[in-house]
């Protein structure tokens, strides 16, 4: 579908470590990657169980990216962190609108641990499914609620920085979104895992089709591995990131130890992902899973993709962020394959459009 310039939004992927942008031109028969940047705040601005804890180098972050880019357009989508919303797939009878809305509310009440009148709900038909013979289908739908000063905390953020938000989706759905762009050889019968691992969750969306089955965040992460080089060597954050990303050289047995925080640490996660496969296996019989993708900074961890294919007993592939668009001449290619990892969400947002839901 063509989308008027007018309606087209810059995507802002707001993570706990870094803010990503994406702006993308939806042109008649390609889509243009204009615009790519990542900017990085400092540990605790951002939770993503909770949201906003220090808006000020957030709000910093994200003027210099427009600024660096040189953006004009100020329209903009953002992604909640799938750890801060609750987001269930229920399955009710065909009906019309003002009922459904009705009885989604209803639904909503039996899983959202908070006030009806505290909650901001949303919600996105995937499917209507027909038995054989039967006129009336059950429609599967996604839920997501979310906590109304959550939304706003994000809406006055941008509108300090004179950004307007239009759309507010949430990470792990526009990670899809970013997927089935990519071109993927996918068999829509068929069950896949993307998996995003950052710096404070790891988010699960499990898809068969286009249709999202089950997500899930766990409060996992890149940020388990700093802390415990921080503790084991009783250093500060930034000294301890630096040696997580191999900056600083160390000693041999230094080194052992750094991989041994590595392996502790990536265990953990293995057995969050195993649980998950399994709860598939256990909610839906005959899903096998057919494939794991995974993204997000710390994807970046040499070897992790034949490690977790190895502890999985499964194909593991790292996602792209890139595939299926044109990107700029301007752009620097050495720049896009250092943010690969990390731009999926980015590019789900910027995909989005005004009017979309
Ligand atoms: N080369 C690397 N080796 C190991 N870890 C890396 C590497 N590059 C990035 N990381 C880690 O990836 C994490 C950042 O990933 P990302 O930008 O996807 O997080 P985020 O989206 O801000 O976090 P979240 O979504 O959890 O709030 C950090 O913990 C960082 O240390
Ligand atoms: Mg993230």
């Amino acid at each position: 579908m063509l989308i008027s310039k007018k309606n087209q939004l810059v995507g802002l992927d707001i993570g706990s470590y870094s803010i990503k942008l994406a702006e993308i031109e939806h042109k008649k028969n390609e889509k243009l990657l204009k615009n790519i940047g990542i900017a990085y705040i400092p540990p605790n601005c951002l939770s993503p169980t909770v949201g906003i804890k220090d808006p000020d180098p957030i709000k910093k972050a994200i003027s210099s990216l427009f600024e660096n880019l040189k953006i004009k357009n100020k329209k903009v989508a953002v992604g909640l962190p799938c750890a801060s919303v609750i987001a269930k797939k229920i399955s009710l009878v065909e009906r019309d609108d003002l009922d459904l809305e009705k009885a989604i509310k209803h639904e909503a009440e039996q899983f959202v641990p908070f006030d009806m009148e505290e909650v901001n709900l949303d919600y996105d038909i995937m499917d209507t499914i027909y038995e054989e013979g039967e006129e009336i289908g059950r429609m599967e739908i996604m839920v997501v609620a979310a906590k109304k000063g959550l939304v706003e905390s994000y809406v006055s953020l941008l509108q300090e920085i004179n950004l307007s938000l239009e759309v507010m989706d949430v990470d792990i759905f526009a990670l899809q979104n970013s997927f089935e762009l990519n071109g993927h050889e996918i068999n829509p019968e068929k069950t896949y895992f993307l998996i995003d691992i950052g710096a404070q969750t790891i988010n699960t969306n499990v898809i068969k089709g286009n249709v999202s089955l089950f997500v899930r965040s766990s409060v996992l992460g890149g940020i388990q591995i700093t802390k415990r080089i921080m503790q084991e060597f009783q250093i500060g954050f930034e000294d301890a990131e630096k040696i997580k990303l191999g900056v600083t050289e160390l000693e041999e047995e230094q080194n052992k130890r750094i991989r041994d925080i590595f392996k502790d640490v990536i265990k953990e996660w293995i057995e969050e992902i195993k649980g998950n496969i399994q709860f598939i296996d256990r909610t839906y019989p005959g899903e096998e899973v057919e494939k794991i993708f995974i993204t997000g900074g710390c994807t970046n961890i040499i070897g992790l993709e034949e490690l977790l294919a190895n502890e999985l007993g499964m194909p593991v592939e790292k996602l792209g962020s890139f595939e299926g668009l044109v990107i700029d001449k301007k752009i620097d290619p050495e720049y896009l394959k250092y943010i690969n990892s990390q731009s999926s969400v980015a590019v789900g947002l910027a995909l989005r459009s005004i009017g979309d839901k």
